[in-house]
Formats: C-alpha cells, sequence, structure tokens
C-alpha cells in the first residue's frame, strides 16, 4: 500500500467518525484534531453529541446478550486476532499516536505493544474465571458461586495514553463477557478510533466496542455515567474529575473503577546503587514528558548521599534531546498543550521565589509553545507547592531527607497513593519500607512498573480498583450466589 501524506503505511487507520454498533457515524460540526508539536490540524473528527452516546450505549446493551453468551474461548479467539492486528500495524499506530498526542515515536510504539498486551493477557484471563462451590449449613443444601459479566462497561479516558487506557479497561471488559462504549479524550481521539477499525477487521461484532468521540464532555459525561443501561463506569483522569463522575455514578448505584491523580515519592536511601537510582528516576520522571499519573514527583534523597545524585542526576537530565517527538533520538516531546506548559511553569517559578534553586532547565524550550525544557530544582521543601500537586510535566523537584521514619512520613503526607518508588540494597528497610508506604504500586529499585501481568491501581485519591493482571477481571464481574436446596430423598 502505497504511504500517505503522514507516512502512514495503512491510510485507512487515520478514521474521523464515531464508531457505533459497528458503522462509522457523520455528525454536523467537527472537532480539530491538531499536532501538539507544531498547532498543525492533522484531522477534523465529527463531533458527535448526547444522541450518538445514547446510540452507543443502546448498542451495547443490544449486543450484550449475544457476546456474554460466547465461550471464553470464542472471546479469546477474536481478542487475540485484535491484538495481532494492533502489533502488525504498531509503526502506524505510533504514528498515529505521535501526531496527536506528541510522545517520541519510540515511546509511542512503545505504548502500542504496551496496550496491546492488556488485549493479549486479558483474552488468555478471561478463560479462568473460575466459580467456586462452598460446604452448605446444611446436608440437603449445596452453594455454588459463578461469576458473570457486569454488564454495559462505560468509559472516559485521557489523552496522555490514547491507545493503552483504552486497551487495559476494553480489554478486561470484553474479556469477561461485557460490551463497553469509550469517550476518547478530544485531544487524541485518532488512536481509539483506529482500534476500533481494527477491532472491526478483527470480527469483534457490531456493538461490542463503541467508540464516541464529541467535546460535550458534561452531556456526553452525564450519558456514560447515568444510563441506566450502563452497569459499569471506569474512568482514568484527574482525582477531581473523578470525584464528579463518581457522585454521578451514585445515582444509579453504579460499579465504579478509577484510575486517578497520583504524587509519586521517589525515595534514594544513602545505601542506594546511585546510577541505578539515576537511572529509575529518569525513566520514572520523563516518560511521557512526565505526564503520567505515576510519574515521579518528588524525588526525596537521604543527606549523606544527595550531592552525588544530583551531580549524575543532572548530567542524565541534561543528556536528554528536547523536539518533535518524529524526530529521531528525541527523548522529550511537547506537552498537550500551552496552558500544561503554563501551569508547569508556575510551580516552577513559585518553587523559586519560595526559596527553591534551580539547578537545570527551568524556562518553555525554543522548540515551540508547548515545549518545557527538562527541570530539576534543589533545596525543596516538603511544604513547597511543588511537592503537593501533581506536577504533570518534566520538573524534578529534590527533598533532602535524614531518616527513613520521616521519609516514609513525608513520603504519605498527601491525599495520594498511586504510585511509590525507592532505591535501597538493605533487605530489612526493602521490607519496612515496601510495607510502609501508603501506594498501591511501589517500585523497589525500579523505576518502570507498568505491565499488563501487574495489578495498576491506586488507594486513598488516587482511584479504587486495578487494571491488568488475574485481578484486573475482578472489576468486570459480579458474583452470583447460587442456592440448591430440596436435595433430601
Ligand atoms: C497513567 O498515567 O494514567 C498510566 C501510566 C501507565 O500505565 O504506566
Amino acid at each position: 500500500m502505497k504511504a500517505d501524506k503522514f507516512g502512514l503505511h495503512d491510510p485507512q487507520l487515520m478514521k474521523n467518525f464515531s464508531y457505533i454498533n459497528g458503522s462509522w457515524h457523520s455528525s454536523e460540526s467537527q472537532i480539530a484534531v491538531t499536532n501538539p508539536a507544531n498547532g498543525e490540524v492533522i484531522a477534523e473528527v465529527s463531533n458527535a453529541s448526547i444522541a450518538e452516546t445514547q446510540l452507543a450505549v443502546k448498542a451495547a446493551k443490544y449486543a450484550l446478550t449475544m457476546w456474554s453468551a460466547k465461550s471464553a474461548n470464542e472471546r479469546a479467539g477474536l481478542m487475540k486476532k485484535w491484538f495481532d492486528l494492533m502489533i502488525a500495524h504498531q509503526d502506524d499506530l505510533g504514528l498515529i499516536l505521535t501526531l496527536e498526542q506528541g510522545k517520541p515515536l519510540a515511546e509511542a510504539k512503545g505504548e502500542i505493544a504496551y496496550g496491546a498486551a492488556y488485549i493479549e493477557w486479558f483474552a488468555e484471563e478471561g478463560k479462568r474465571v473460575y466459580g467456586d462451590t462452598i460446604p452448605a449449613p446444611s446436608g440437603d443444601k449445596r452453594i455454588i458461586v459463578i461469576k458473570q459479566p457486569v454488564g454495559v462497561v462505560a468509559s472516559i479516558t485521557p489523552w496522555n495514553f490514547p491507545n493503552a487506557m483504552i486497551a487495559r479497561k476494553a480489554a478486561a471488559a470484553l474479556a469477561a463477557g461485557c460490551t463497553f462504549v469509550v469517550r476518547p479524550a478530544t485531544q487524541t481521539p485518532l488512536s481509539a478510533l483506529a482500534m476500533a477499525e481494527l477491532a472491526e477487521r478483527a470480527g469483534i461484532p457490531a456493538g461490542v466496542f463503541n467508540v464516541v468521540v464529541g467535546d460535550d464532555a458534561r452531556g456526553m459525561g452525564k450519558v456514560l455515567t447515568q444510563h441506566p443501561d450502563v452497569s459499569k463506569f471506569t474512568f482514568t483522569g484527574s482525582t477531581a474529575v473523578g470525584q464528579t463522575l463518581i457522585s454521578q455514578c451514585a445515582t444509579t448505584v453504579k460499579k465504579v473503577s478509577m484510575e486517578l491523580g497520583g504524587n509519586a515519592p521517589f525515595i534514594v536511601f544513602d545505601d542506594a546503587d546511585i546510577d541505578a537510582a539515576v537511572q529509575g528516576a529518569i525513566v520514572s520522571k520523563y516518560r511521557n514528558a512526565g505526564q503520567t499519573c505515576v510519574c515521579t514527583n518528588r524525588i526525596f534523597v537521604q543527606k549523606d548521599v544527595i550531592d552525588e545524585f544530583t551531580e549524575k542526576f543532572t548530567a542524565a537530565v541534561s543528556a536528554l534531546t528536547i523536539g518533535d517527538g518524529l524526530t529521531e533520538g528525541v527523548n522529550i516531546g511537547p506537552m498537550i498543550t500551552t496552558e500544561a506548559v503554563d501551569n508547569v511553569d508556575k510551580l516552577v517559578k513559585d518553587s523559586i521565589a519560595a526559596g527553591a534553586t534551580l539547578a537545570l532547565g527551568g524556562q518553555r524550550d525554543a522548540a515551540g509553545d508547548t515545549f518545557y525544557q527538562p527541570t530539576i530544582l534543589t533545596n525543596v521543601s516538603h511544604d513547597m507547592p511543588i511537592a503537593n500537586n501533581e506536577i504533570f510535566g518534566p520538573v524534578s523537584p529534590i527533598i533532602s531527607f535524614d531518616n527513613e521514619e520521616q521519609v516514609i512520613a513525608m513520603a504519605n503526607d498527601t491525599e495520594y497513593g498511586l504510585a511509590a518508588y525507592f532505591y535501597s540494597r538493605d533487605i530489612g528497610r526493602v521490607w519496612r519500607v515496601a510495607e510502609g508506604l501508603e501506594y498501591g504500586i511501589v517500585g523497589i529499585n525500579e523505576g518502570a512498573v507498568s505491565n499488563a501481568s501487574a495489578p495498576f491501581g491506586g488507594v486513598k485519591q488516587s482511584g479504587s480498583g486495578r487494571e491488568g493482571s488475574k485481578y484486573g477481571l475482578d472489576d468486570y464481574l459480579e458474583i452470583k450466589y447460587l442456592c440448591m436446596g430440596g436435595l433430601t430423598k
């Protein structure tokens, strides 16, 4: 096939209509999808509204009977085809993702593999939805537990992982026998629509996987959280928006799972392998230009090793290349909007005004309005705004600490509890700290924690439920207890 103007080998992957009940739906108005690296319009996507969202829920409800009646093997077969197609089109899907989201192309292709891995994982795991038998309190009874799909699942997904955040929700839902409706972020709908195109090619039946793209966030959100035919709602995004959506779900008592904000501590103890800690901090902080919920937000370094760590870390961060994600060798792409840059710049300026020292960066980059330099702040104190807000940008505040108890207390002193990281080679300390951190995910001597086989999710105001792993199916299943009586002769 001839490559199109973007270099896509399969231009049919670039869709600009919502995908509802197995067909592509146009609307009267359009949403312009722009490349955050240069502001150019990549595509005009039909702007769906409340009516299309209702249609998608209706389609998912209708398809539920057919999809839930399929065997786990049949569902797995179709999902495996979907996985194969995503891997076969990894280059094109990665290109679409970089064009609309900005992350470096190698990272975008990595996200495609990461998202696809959830589809493969759950295709297999769906075959292991076991029930139970329980000894009954009397001889004439039997107690049996079966697990059934929750029903129609609705979701709202963010712009920072336009493929993987959909994949890990949809994969678990479909494997469990649920049908699925997603409203992707309007900044990055093209990856979601490309997934729909491949789902269709894989033979996933009409109505099972629906994508509605529209800028009426409030109206569409209300349908997805309040429609009586939706049984479960799942969201990845900020805690503030998550709180509103949870309260909307309360009106019909939906099952909810939420993957919300974070304020990840990254702790370097004096017995740590400092070089490994530097590498871990780079991976966990600068992935996606710092725009992930599990990104390191606060770096705590024990005072005896703070100079060594800061020097090596500054050298490593200085070597990162900033630029358009399509340029070979770039490590840090643009941020999603100029407002995102403004927010990060304000946090940096406020910290400096409050006494922090700028060790590196600290400015908008000449690459364009949406670029912010990889930045390091030292002499940061635990009570500065930068240590208490989700930075969501390429900025590392370094905070000194004296001892284990103090750093655990500072690390836990936040309403968030998604991911935490620490580096130590003392086995006793490793257990004490791992158990003491109030977080859903703890990276121990490791900065890259996300993968399909592991349970991803947070505690406190970082959310509820787990995505990925054998636990990830639980949120999409209902437990039904069958009590069989009258068994005496
Ligand atoms: C997120 O930022 O919400 C997800 C990050 C990941 O899956 O690693």
